[in-house]
């Protein structure tokens, strides 16, 4: 499989299992399922309330010689609540418990917000007190010590917009390794792409396939789907494939790993073989041409009235 490659050599599979929106009951079997066809990248985060889980899964696989620990990377994720530089490490250290491992390949700021100690989601009402005021600086040096530590091999970011790295990347020697995005053909970011790209900076792309079994609080009705698109259908039907492989495939070839989410084993097995599947330049100019704009995961969940973050600091016009 193709990898992305990162400056001290190591190597990230391209396609990896995501497992937002995985529930705890599912989690286990899905990833077993994937070490056993094949997969060793797996995206977590503490937030998605399934590490403990998907621990057990790693667990088994490795005592059972299903795969070596140094075979796999694993990525997970700080919440917003660890955000102050006393956070970050035992943030770290409860993820690393619950997926039962000694260390992460790649741990990454979730979100460029700062949420009080203790706090899940964004409340809506004041006295909750929801939001705090840490600066980026100041988590980005905890991840720093997280990756002197030897807690994780990596570190990077996620949703992070330009000004945002930039702004890391002024305060900081290093600068993120990766930052992980929704990214689709409904969504290419091209600007943020190239960015990154001139900068160092490695990309995944989340939500690849539209993210449809995401909770009816975030959804918006009649959101256009990407599962069910004519042109994706198209090039799917032409190749013998299935939509979700042209649209693992359509990442692949930006040299953007990518992180489908299935506890199904069939479309587990399914999504990884899209690495085998390579698009022509006409199919991806079809999809560059695809005429819909859509973003799944917009944030709006963290600029309600007493937030101090608005969806214009979260991203930048393409
Ligand atoms: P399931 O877990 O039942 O397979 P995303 O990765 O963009 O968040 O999308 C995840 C959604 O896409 C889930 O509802 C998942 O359902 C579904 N999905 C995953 N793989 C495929 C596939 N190959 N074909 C159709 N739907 C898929």
């Amino acid at each position: 499989m193709k990898t992305l490659t990162f400056k001290n050599g190591d190597k990230m599979p391209i396609i990896g299992l995501g497992t937002w929106k995985s529930k705890p009951g599912e989690v286990y079997q899905a990833v077993l399922w994937a070490i056993e066809a094949g997969y060793r990248h797996i995206d977590c985060a503490a937030i998605y309330d399934n590490e403990k889980e998907v621990g057990n899964a790693l667990e088994k696989a490795i005592k059972e010689n299903l795969v070596k620990r140094e075979e796999l990377f694993i990525t997970s994720k700080l919440w917003n609540s660890c955000h102050r530089l006393e956070d970050v490490q035992p943030a770290l250290k409860k993820t690393l418990k619950d997926l039962k491992l000694d260390y992460l390949d790649l741990y990454l700021i979730h979100w460029p917000v700062s949420f009080k100690p203790g706090v899940g989601f964004a409340q809506t009402r004041e006295e909750f007190y929801t939001y705090s005021d840490i600066p980026l600086s100041q988590t980005w040096e905890g991840m720093e010590h997280c990756l002197d530590a030897g807690l994780t091999r990596h570190i990077g970011v996620s949703n992070f917009n330009i000004s945002k790295l930039t702004e890391i990347m002024n305060s900081a020697s290093l600068a993120p390794e990766m930052n992980q995005v929704e990214l689709h053909p409904f969504l290419p970011q091209n600007k943020l792409v190239n960015f990154c790209k001139d900068n160092g900076i490695l990309l995944t792309a989340y939500s690849p396939l539209g993210s449809g079994d995401r909770s009816a609080s975030i959804k918006k009705p009649d959101e256009p789907s990407l599962l069910e698109n004519q042109v994706v259908k198209g090039i799917a039907d032409k190749k013998g494939l299935t939509p979700a492989q042209v649209l693992i495939a359509y990442s692949i070839a930006r040299d953007i790993a990518v992180i489908p989410k299935s506890v199904n084993r069939e479309r587990i097995a399914q999504n990884l073989a899209a690495a085998n599947v390579e698009l022509t330049g006409d199919e991806m100019q079809a999809l560059a041409n695809i005429g819909i704009s859509y973003r799944y995961v917009d944030g709006s969940f963290f600029t309600g009235a007493i937030s101090p973050y608005r969806l214009s600091d979260l991203w930048e016009k393409e």
